[in-house]
C-alpha cells in the first residue's frame, strides 16, 4: 500500500519469510504511520493508547483521523483524471464522526439500511450523496428513499424494481434506479464476503440482465441511472476488477445499442488491505488499469470503498486478565472478545497484536481469548507474542473496518466506546454502554409473572 514506507514493505516481506519457519504467523511490530511506538509505548498519532485505556477503559476502540483521511485522498487522487464520486460504504464502520470525516472531504455514502440511512441524516448528508443499496431492502427502507430522494437506489432483482415502480408511483415521484449485475467473476477471497459469483445472493444474472434492463425501461415510475456491481471485499488482485469491468462495459454497450443510456458505472468497493501479509495492490495500479477501460464508456464512475478507507486506521486496545495454561497451550485471557470484534471468529480473520508497552520479555506461542462463552471466542491463534503480565494492554491493530459495526451485546456485555484521534487531540465519539442501556425499554411485566 502507498502509505507503507518501502523499508517496512521489506520488513513485512522479511517477516513473511520468517512466518513460514515459525508457528502461526509472526509479525512482531505492525508497519504503520498511524500506530506507531514512542519510547516504547505505541501511540495512535500524537496520543499514547495507555493514556485513553487509563482514561476510557478497556475495551477501547481508537481511529486516527489522518489515516482516513490520507487513504481518501490517496483513492480519490488515483482516478482524478476521470469522472467519478466516492460513496464512503458506511457498513464498515458507521460512527456519526467517521462518516462526517469522509464526508467532509467531499465523500458521497453508501448506506445499506434504514439505519444507516439515518445516521447519514444526522450528520447532516444531502440525500443527493447518498446510494441505497442491499440486497433485502424493505418496503419502509425502499420508501424512505425515494421520499429523500436519493441519488440512486440499488436494486438487486425484479421483484424489488416492480416495487420500487410501485412505490414511487403511489408516491407521485420517480426513482432513480440501478441495477446491480452479478457478472459472476471469483474475486479470490473468504467465501463469506465473496459476492460477485452466480452462487451468491446478490444482484441479479448478468445473463439476464439486458432483459431485466429493458423490462425496467418500460416502467413509469422510474428512471433507470446505472449499472452497478461490488464482487467483494479484501480483494487482494487487480484481475478479478479487470474481469468483472469488462463484463460490465460490454453490458452498457450493449444497453446502449438498444436506447437504454446509462448514466454511471458504479464498480462497489472491495479493494484489499493489509492485515498479515498480504500482497496489495494501490489506488493507483487499479486506476492504471481500469481507467483506460472507463475510458471507453461514457458516464460517470462511482466507487464504494470501505474497508480500504477504515480498517488501518483502527485499533481495538485491551487489557490482558489472566495468563493460563491448559495443556501445554498457553491462553492469554483478554477483555475484548467475540462481542467487540468478531472477525476473527467468524472469519479465522488475521489481527495484528501487538503489546501496548513494548517490553523485552521471551516471545511465547499463545491464544489470546476473551471472556465470553464460546471456543470461537479469540482475537488470535497460536500467536507469537512477546509474554504479556496481567493487567498490561494489548493492541489489536487493523480494526477501523468491521469491527464496532459488528460488535453485539452477547453474554450481556457492553460495547466498547470509541475514540478518534486528530493529531495530540482526542475526542470521544461514542460512549461505552451502561447497563441501563442494555435494559432499554425492556421491562419485568407483572401480569406474565402472577
Ligand atoms: C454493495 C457494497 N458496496 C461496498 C462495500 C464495501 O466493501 P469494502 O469494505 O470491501 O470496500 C460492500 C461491502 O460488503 C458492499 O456490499
Amino acid at each position: 500500500m502507498l502509505h507503507f514506507k518501502t523499508s517496512l514493505n521489506y520488513f513485512v516481506f522479511l517477516q513473511s519469510k520468517l512466518s513460514k519457519t515459525l508457528p502461526g504467523k509472526f509479525m512482531k511490530y505492525f508497519p504503520s504511520d498511524y500506530f506507531q511506538y514512542k519510547n516504547n509505548e505505541l501511540y495512535c498519532e500524537g496520543v499514547s493508547l495507555k493514556s485513553i485505556a487509563g482514561k476510557f477503559g478497556t475495551p477501547v476502540y481508537v481511529y486516527s483521523k489522518k489515516f482516513f483521511a490520507d487513504r481518501y485522498l490517496e483513492f480519490a487522487n488515483a482516478f482524478k483524471s476521470i469522472n467519478h464520486k466516492i460513496f464512503f460504504a458506511a457498513k464498515s464502520n458507521f460512527n456519526l464522526n467517521v462518516i462526517k470525516i469522509f464526508y467532509d472531504l467531499g465523500s458521497g455514502i453508501d448506506v445499506n439500511s434504514l439505519g444507516e440511512l439515518y445516521r447519514a441524516l444526522k450528520i447532516g448528508a444531502d440525500p443527493q450523496r447518498l446510494l441505497l443499496t442491499g440486497v433485502g431492502k424493505t418496503k419502509d427502507e425502499i420508501k424512505a428513499g425515494i421520499e429523500l430522494g436519493v441519488l440512486m437506489i440499488k436494486a438487486e432483482s425484479l421483484h424489488e424494481v416492480y416495487l420500487i415502480n410501485r412505490i414511487a408511483g403511489d408516491l407521485g415521484k420517480k426513482a432513480q434506479v440501478a441495477l446491480r449485475v452479478n457478472p459472476d467473476v471469483d474475486p479470490q477471497t473468504h467465501p463469506y464476503i465473496s459476492t460477485g459469483l452466480a452462487e451468491n445472493k446478490f444482484g441479479i444474472s448478468a445473463a439476464d440482465a439486458m432483459e431485466i434492463y429493458i423490462e425496467c425501461s418500460k416502467l413509469k415510475n422510474i428512471e433507470i441511472s446505472g449499472v452497478d456491481m461490488h464482487i467483494g471485499s479484501q480483494i487482494t488482485s487487480i484481475t478479478p476488477y479487470l474481469e468483472a469491468v469488462s463484463k460490465m462495459i460490454g453490458l452498457i454497450e450493449n444497453l446502449k445499442t438498444a436506447g437504454i443510456t446509462i448514466n454511471h458505472f458504479d464498480i462497489g468497493g472491495g479493494m484489499g488491505v493489509l492485515y498479515n501479509d498480504e500482497e496489495l495492490f494501490t489506488p493507483l495500479q487499479l486506476a492504471e488499469k481500469l481507467i483506460p477501460l472507463f475510458k471507453q464508456i461514457d458516464c460517470d464512475i462511482f466507487f464504494e470503498p470501505g474497508r480500504f478507507l477504515t480498517a488501518n486506521g483502527g485499533a481495538l486496545v485491551a487489557e490482558v486478565l489472566y495468563l493460563k495454561e491448559n495443556m501445554n497451550k498457553n491462553f492469554i485471557v483478554v477483555d475484548a472478545a467475540m462481542n467487540d470484534l468478531l472477525r476473527p471468529s467468524i472469519y479465522n480473520a488475521y489481527h495484528h497484536t501487538q503489546p501496548v508497552i513494548k517490553n523485552n520479555n521471551e516471545d511465547i506461542i499463545a491464544d489470546i481469548v476473551g471472556p465470553v462463552c464460546e471456543s470461537g471466542d479469540f482475537i488470535a491463534k497460536n500467536r507469537v507474542i512477546s509474554k504479556l503480565e496481567q493487567g498490561d494492554l494489548l493492541a489489536v491493530l487493523s480494526a477501523g473496518a468491521y469491527g464496532m459495526v459488528m460488535a453485539s451485546n452477547y453474554n450481556a456485555r457492553r460495547r466498547a466506546p470509541e475514540i478518534i484521534i486528530d493529531k495530540d487531540k482526542f475526542f470521544l465519539t461514542r460512549s461505552r454502554e451502561s447497563y441501563e442501556h442494555l435494559l432499554w425499554d425492556e421491562q419485568i411485566i407483572s401480569n406474565l409473572h402472577s
